[in-house]
């Protein structure tokens, strides 16, 4: 047993001073004031800190297979660095190879993800369509504990779907009572541009922004809302970049469309002017899609989340080191696409929203875990401090500062797009199923101690949850 005592529960609703007492099954047992510890419970002393639950990442890539090689983050290095930054859970995503089946592929990933040390889940991704996919995404859903099927508008002849792939798929999700999630960027336009700007001798990692313009995105959101909206079928957008979909948004939210944008912290504080690096490496360690944009987008996206029209923040955590990153030196297409970050993205999150007075701590809550675990069918298991719930917590110090550093951080990769910036508001303690993982910069994470997390379908017709 555990007894996390003298903290602040702060919660999406409020914010309140009680003791949390955790048994040792790994639940919350008791949420009161002034609990008196029961004999042989560990007292944990959570005084000037806030009590809040775990941190919820619903946009990773563990040791994702992707443009040639593997992520260089695994389940276990990945949700090891997730724990030393107040994130208790991850949704990871389940890619089967073309044409491969969905139930493989998840069966796949299920043994990659046993060594992980906090808990998992998994959405799956739509690649092609027949009567097969059809049919697993069925016992997907019945049998396998997925509620959320993921569909690439972008990355042409290998993950990209067409429009009509994508209208079964998100039909299928829905009458299934699942959700479907999209990366929007408009494939085609990304692949002429490539060409274009490759022929005309720019190959270098400035030429990867310009090759997704705002406009790419903005389309392509538009046109996943249309699809949706033809089909009545819910939609999450993954990691919004810019104005122009998150306008999309919150106009079909408007006009009663259940839509839910989910934002990066690495979009909210990182513009393109790092693709103009004269250092070619540190360039291509930022070439990620949808690609860092110019400052006013950045405007939109924290409006969007200050004003509800985007719910959820996740950090689309896929590492490549030097090594890997070089494979694209002569040809910026071949750079592999992604950035880190689950290890500061709450920091940020607090840093550059609490701090600067855009987000209360409950609306922190809210976006770094209550929405998601609402929009994801696990609520009130996780996102809450709520007696019954997982005991998936984090001893927040609102005040301390810390610097980050590649050279400090517990992520399997060589650098840290946030290098170098002091970041006020930390996790001090880090507890996953009642026990604690990170203790003040000691990471205690276990190879194999995280549990594969079941999401329930929603009940058909879908209503999806209102976020
Ligand atoms: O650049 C990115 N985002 N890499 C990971 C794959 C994806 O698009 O989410
Ligand atoms: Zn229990
Ligand atoms: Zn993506
Ligand atoms: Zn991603």
């Amino acid at each position: 047993m555990l007894l996390i005592k003298g903290g602040t529960v702060v919660t999406a609703e409020q914010s309140h001073r009680a003791d949390v007492l955790c048994d040792d099954a790994g639940h919350i047992a008791r949420v009161a004031p002034d609990i008196e510890a029961p004999a042989g419970c560990e007292v944990t002393d959570a005084t000037g800190l806030l009590v809040m639950p775990g941190g919820i990442d619903p946009h990773t890539h563990m040791e994702m297979p992707f443009m040639g090689t593997v992520a260089s983050d695994d389940f276990y290095t990945g949700t090891a660095a997730g724990l030393a930054g107040g994130t208790t859970t991850i949704i990871d995503f389940v890619i089967p190879e073309q044409g491969g089946s969905l139930l493989d592929a998840w069966k796949e990933w299920r043994v990659k993800a046993e060594k992980a040390a906090g808990d998992y889940s998994f959405h799956v991704a739509v690649t092609h369509w027949d009567d097969k996919v059809h049919a697993d995404m069925e016992t997907l859903v019945r049998d396998c504990g997925v509620n959320s099927f993921k569909h690439f508008m972008a990355y042409k002849n290998a993950l990209m779907v067409d429009d009509e792939t994508f209208m079964h798929s998100m039909r299928r999700a829905a009458g299934l009572g699942a959700l479907s999630t999209v990366h929007a960027e408009n494939g085609d336009a990304v692949y002429y541009l490539q060409r274009a700007l490759t022929e005309a001798g720019q190959t270098g990692p400035d030429a990867h922004p310009r090759s997704r313009p705002a406009t790419v995105e903005g389309e392509a959101a538009q046109r996943a809302i249309g699809l949706a909206s033809l089909l009545d079928a819910p939609l999450y957008i993954v990691h919004v970049s810019t104005e122009e979909a998150t306008r999309a948004i919150a106009e079909a939210r408007l006009r009663g469309q259940t839509v839910y944008g989910e934002v990066l912290p690495q979009h909210l504080v990182i513009d393109e002017s790092v693709y103009l690096d004269k250092d070619w490496l540190n360039a291509a360690r930022h070439v990620m899609s949808p690609p860092f944009r110019e400052r006013h987008h950045q405007k939109a996206l924290w409006g969007g989340l200050t004003s509800g029209q985007l719910q959820t923040t996740a950090t689309d955590h896929c590492c490549f080191c030097r090594e890997q990153k070089e494979n694209g030196r002569q040809d910026f297409t071949k750079i592999p696409n992604g950035t880190p970050g689950i290890e500061d993205r709450m920091s940020v999150l607090w840093h550059y929203g609490v701090r600067t007075g855009k987000l209360t701590p409950e609306n922190f809550v809210a976006i770094t875990s209550a929405n998601t675990a609402r929009i994801f069918n696990i609520h009130p298991r996780k996102g809450t401090v709520t007696e019954g719930a997982d005991a998936d917590l984090v001893l927040w110090d609102p005040d301390a500062t810390r610097t980050v550093s590649a050279r400090t951080h517990h992520q399997n990769v060589d650098y840290n797009i946030y290098e170098g910036l002091e970041l006020t508001g930390l996790a001090r303690k880090t507890i996953s199923q009642g026990r604690i993982v990170w203790d003040d910069g000691d990471l205690r994470a276990t190879r194999g101690a995280g549990r594969y997390i079941e999401r329930p379908a929603f009940p058909k017709p879908l209503r999806a949850p209102v976020v």
